[in-house]
């Protein structure tokens, strides 16, 4: 199976580290970026990592990703929550799908408990701050290289 894994993020989180720091925690995007490719290099997996407040520019991904890839981590932000075509396109996705929240989805407001990606994602996380998208990343390639084995 490919090695390469799709990191997509959803809106509002290029102002990570400024938005909302007392939920979202200081570091940046570019900081989890940088986190997460050196991890891939440790794993030997190749990262492609996105950001976009389109939705369009997701689901384009994703459609990428099918071509492509081995595993996608997706955080797919606000569209979590109401995203049907979001879903419909991890749907057309055969490999792992990790969602990542930084935050502790089920602690928050009502609106945030429910995800529709959550019906297509292999594993979730949520409430680990960042190091959220590392452990998912970890799974990912233990998952692709069970699959090798
Ligand atoms: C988030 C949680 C969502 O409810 C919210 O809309 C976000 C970020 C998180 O990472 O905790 O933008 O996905």
């Amino acid at each position: 199976m490919s090695r390469l894994v799709y990191v997509l993020n959803g809106p509002n989180l290029n102002l990570l580290g400024k938005r909302q720091p007392h939920i979202y925690g200081h570091e940046t995007l570019a900081d989890v970026e940088a986190q997460c490719r050196a991890l891939g290099e440790e794993l030997g997996l190749e990262i492609r990592f996105h950001q976009s407040n389109r939705e369009y520019e997701i689901i384009d991904w994703i459609h990428e990703a099918r071509e492509t890839a081995g595993g996608i981590v997706i955080n797919p932000a606000a569209f979590t929550h109401y995203s049907v075509a979001i879903l419909d396109a991890l749907n057309t996705f055969d490999h792992p799908v990790m969602e990542v929240h930084i935050s502790n989805v089920h602690k928050r407001e009502e609106f945030r408990h429910h995800s529709f990606v959550s019906g297509r994602a292999d594993g979730v996380i949520a409430g680990f701050g960042t190091q959220g998208y590392l452990l998912a990343l970890r799974r990912v390639a233990k998952l692709i290289d069970d699959k090798a084995g």
